[in-house]
């Protein structure tokens, strides 16, 4: 696996390769690799001639009293696990190699970024729209792979896409989950031992929501309060949301239809945790 920090020998030895016709696969992350980025790895070795794995934790999709700083960081363990999921290029760039002195441009995809984690996380996903438009401008990717946990990014992102004609293919992939069912995410290390038990009410109250509606529910509000009292079983220090939207606008349903997302963000201690679930109705 070759290990690049520098934009202009990565854009090079990419350039080479598909002036070779190799399909170029990009698994972006922000590194602490988990189980859940490995599917994402290992799916793209296997559909491309390439994978590519960035790692690069991006200060402009933290809020200011957000976890920039103490975000988890193990190059040494992400690289063992790149090479290992089938990684053959590592982009691993310092914050100045993205945004050098003077940087100034953004992309902001209207309509969704301020819906569900936009309303408490404001600029978040002009954040992650502008440093996955870099990524793929700087790796050319013929397809990128997103996990479908962070399922409002992976519609923002679909849309930047298709909006801004980039020709790469976006494809989403199943949430993973640990044995309790709480979806793998960097942030779970930050949990203590009983938050971490207390955090698996989160994907509880989607599996109930799926059996309401497995069951005939349809009624939006019901599905709504019967997810927030299954949470509060489990004491969370917030609920930031439980939104219930159509999966491709965004935007809420009353009576559930066509592809409905479920969607929540909950706070235990200072760590705030998202899942979702997607229905066919
Ligand atoms: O999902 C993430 O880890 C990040 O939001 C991403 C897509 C790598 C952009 O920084």
């Amino acid at each position: 696996m070759r290990i690049y920090h520098k934009i202009p020998e990565l854009k090079e030895y990419i350039a080479f390769q598909k002036a070779k016709w190799r399909s170029v696969g990009l698994v972006p992350t922000m590194g602490f690799l988990h189980e859940g980025h490995v599917s994402l790895i290992e799916k793209s070795a296997s559909e491309n001639d390439l994978t590519v794995v960035s790692i690069f934790v991006n200060p402009t999709q933290f809020g200011p009293n957000e976890d920039y700083e103490t975000y988890p960081r193990d190059f040494e363990a992400d690289s063992q696990a790149a090479r290992n999921a089938g990684a053959d290029i590592l982009f691993a760039p310092p914050p100045d190699e993205m945004y050098p002195d003077g940087y100034g441009t953004y992309v902001y995809v209207e309509g969704l970024s301020d819906l569900l984690c936009g309303k408490s996380r404001p600029d978040h996903f002009r954040g992650v729209a502008s440093v996955v438009c870099k990524l793929f401008n700087i790796v050319t990717p013929d397809r990128a792979y997103f996990g479908q946990k962070d399922a409002q990014q992976l519609v923002i992102i679909g849309k930047m896409a298709r909006d801004l004609n980039m020709g790469v293919k976006i494809i989403g992939c199943p949430i993973i989950r640990e044995e309790d069912g709480l979806a793998k995410s960097s942030r779970n290390t930050y949990l203590s031992s009983d938050e971490r038990k207390r955090a698996a009410a989160l994907c509880r109250s989607l599996y109930r929501a799926q059996e309401m509606v497995q069951a005939g529910q349809r009624n939006a509000g019901i599905i709504h309060d019967a997810m927030i009292q299954t949470l509060k079983e489990a004491s969370p220090d917030l609920i930031d949301y439980v939104e219930i939207v159509n999966a491709d606008t965004l935007q809420p349903v009353e009576l559930l239809a066509g592809r409905v997302l479920i969607a929540l963000a909950v706070r235990f201690g200072q760590t705030r945790l998202i899942d979702n679930i997607v229905l066919e109705v």
